[in-house]
């Protein structure tokens, strides 16, 4: 089975998602590691409830990006971590993960990319006045939400939706499309020509 890592930075919601899909059998992965940016997110209670490993770090106590995710490349490599999930990561990933997991790290992003990237995807999507947004799980580039996309869906925008409820109807979509994508991404064999 094959190892993955999630990295959040706060609620935790997609990351418990994933931990229900693995515990109800729908999802073949062990979820060895949690990685979280922040000390105080949520996502880490989660994980301590759920018997999940965590890394933590404050990257205000390094001198950069590389410094950190150096630090962060050691422990992946120490845990075995084959795969990474980004689920509310709030942070670009550097070339120094970009390299060594090279067409290996996923993310989720709350619109129809390549509308609305960066932050507040739902409140840019309710002050564009648009009927339709959606979930996007794509491939981590160096760049805001730029990799390539793998799967979408898209969720309407009623008359008197608010940011609270397309969250809400948001989230519902990620938290059953993440894990179904994530599965069929690990389970895909590569084809050997001998
Ligand atoms: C999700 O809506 C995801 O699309 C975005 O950040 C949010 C994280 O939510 N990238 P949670 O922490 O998984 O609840």
């Amino acid at each position: 089975m094959k190892k993955i890592a999630i990295f959040a930075s706060g609620n935790g919601s997609n990351f418990q998602a994933m931990v229900e899909s693995v515990k109800n059998g729908t999802l073949p992965v062990e979820i060895g590691l949690l990685v979280c940016d922040r000390p105080d997110a949520y996502a880490i209670k989660r994980a301590n409830r759920e018997g999940v490993p965590t890394y933590h770090f404050s990257p205000k106590d390094f001198s950069g990006k590389r410094e950190y995710e150096t630090r962060l490349l050691a422990i992946l490599q120490e845990f075995g971590i084959e795969f990474i999930v980004l689920a509310g990561y709030m942070r670009l990933i550097g070339s120094t993960l970009l390299e060594a997991y090279e067409g290996k790290i996923v993310n989720i992003h709350p619109s129809l990319l390549p509308a609305f990237p960066g932050k507040d995807a739902i409140g840019q999507a309710l002050a564009a006045g648009v009927d339709c947004t959606g979930v996007t799980v794509h491939f981590v580039d160096a760049g805001m939400d730029t990799g390539k996309v793998i799967a979408q869906q898209a969720i309407d925008i009623l008359p008197g939706d608010t940011s609270e409820t397309l969250q809400e109807k948001i989230q519902m979509v990620e938290h059953v499309l993440y894990p179904a994508v994530v599965k069929k991404l690990l389970s895909e064999k590569k084809e050997t020509i001998q």
